[in-house]
């Protein structure tokens, strides 16, 4: 495993790091035991950096990395968010009481003294104007009961204004062969104001692993069956909001350039770490082998020139036309 410099945080985290969304809930029924299989096998393959939300299964995703971290001695940095329980997103509803009472059901679940890293998750564009939760961030980081915090941003004008924030140290948004435009109007300012950067929904929600037909069925309580259009959550977060037929083909296309020795996700990982704005890739993983699968991307060849150009084509083709313009 590689690792690469988290922005200004001295921390250096795992090139491919864990998601941890799934092992929550929303993607259909994970049992725990699966679930720690998973969390054990991407520390054994090197992963150092968990990114995970309160929400996630009410807490059960944290509880779960807590669990961890009492099994394993390694280092683990985990990121977490705050902000999503609210039961509409309103800027007033980051008030500091709540801002508080989040972060210490988070302590509680992750049992810390201290969050490594809270990450606002996906607040209105309107807070971007608004230094005094900034400010509410700032104290909670003076009162020792957060390390640092960043953002979870859907649209990309967001992420650029909330780096205008001095002790922003991360954003993490929706980047993959699928959602270009990041590297076009973000990432170079990014760099500049050494922002760590977690690209999320790195496999578009498993479009990108290469194994979904156009007859896969989803479970019930799977945002792949209930959020497609929307219903639920921003439509981008489900398959980086493409339609399912169209990615499909895309994938297909992206098929014919598999370098010998590649899985399909690796060549969609492998893709997201050939930006060097990029800390991480954050793929969620369900099982085992899926997590092994992912990190043997961070010992892999660079793409060459060839197949980032194809890239680039099927997705000026078949892709930016629906996303480009949305987020
Ligand atoms: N608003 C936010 O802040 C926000 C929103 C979305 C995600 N995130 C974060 O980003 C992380 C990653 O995004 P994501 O989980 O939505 O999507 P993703 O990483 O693009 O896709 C993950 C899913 O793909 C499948 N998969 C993963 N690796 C695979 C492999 N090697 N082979 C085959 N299938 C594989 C698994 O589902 P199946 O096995 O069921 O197919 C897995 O749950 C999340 O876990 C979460 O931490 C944050």
């Amino acid at each position: 495993m590689r690792y690469r410099a988290l922005g200004r945080t001295g921390w250096k985290v795992s090139e491919i790091s864990f998601g941890a969304w799934a092992i929550g809930g929303s993607w259909g029924q994970v049992s725990d035991e699966e679930s720690m299989a998973a969390l054990h096998q991407a520390i054994d393959c090197g992963v150092n950096f968990i990114d995970t939300a309160d929400v996630y299964g009410g807490g059960r995703s944290e509880r779960l990395i807590a669990r961890l971290k009492k099994e394993r001695k390694e280092e683990i940095i985990v990121a977490t968010k705050a902000g999503r329980r609210l039961p509409r997103q309103t800027v007033e509803g980051y008030s500091r009481q709540n801002l508080s009472a989040w972060i210490d059901d988070s302590l509680r679940n992750l049992s810390t003294e201290r969050l490594d890293l809270v990450q606002l998750h996906g607040p209105p564009t309107e807070l971007y104007s608004r230094p005094e939760v900034f400010g509410m961030l700032d104290d909670l980081v003076t009162a020792g009961k957060i390390r640092y915090y960043g953002v979870s941003v859907e649209k990309i004008e967001e992420a650029l204004k909330a780096i205008e924030f001095p002790n922003v140290q991360t954003v993490q948004i929706i980047f993959n062969c699928f959602r270009q435009r990041p590297a076009e109007v973000f990432f170079a300012r990014a760099k500049e104001k050494c922002v760590g950067i977690l690209a999320r929904v790195p496999l578009a929600s498993g479009l990108l692993t290469g194994k979904l037909k156009p007859d896969s069925r989803f479970a019930a309580d799977d945002h792949r069956n209930f959020n497609r259009q929307g219903k639920a959550f921003d439509v981008g977060e489900t398959f980086s909001g493409v339609d399912y037929e169209v990615g499909l083909a895309a994938v297909e296309e992206i098929r014919q350039l598999l370098p010998a020795g590649f899985s399909m996700s690796q060549c969609a990982l492998r893709w997201i770490l050939m930006f060097d704005a990029v800390t991480c890739a954050i793929p969620g993983g369900k099982r085992a082998e899926q997590v092994a699968d992912n990190c043997g991307t961070s010992e892999l060849p660079e793409l060459t020139p060839e197949a980032m150009a194809a890239v680039q084509r099927i997705y000026d083709e078949k892709i930016r036309p629906l996303v480009q313009h949305r987020w």
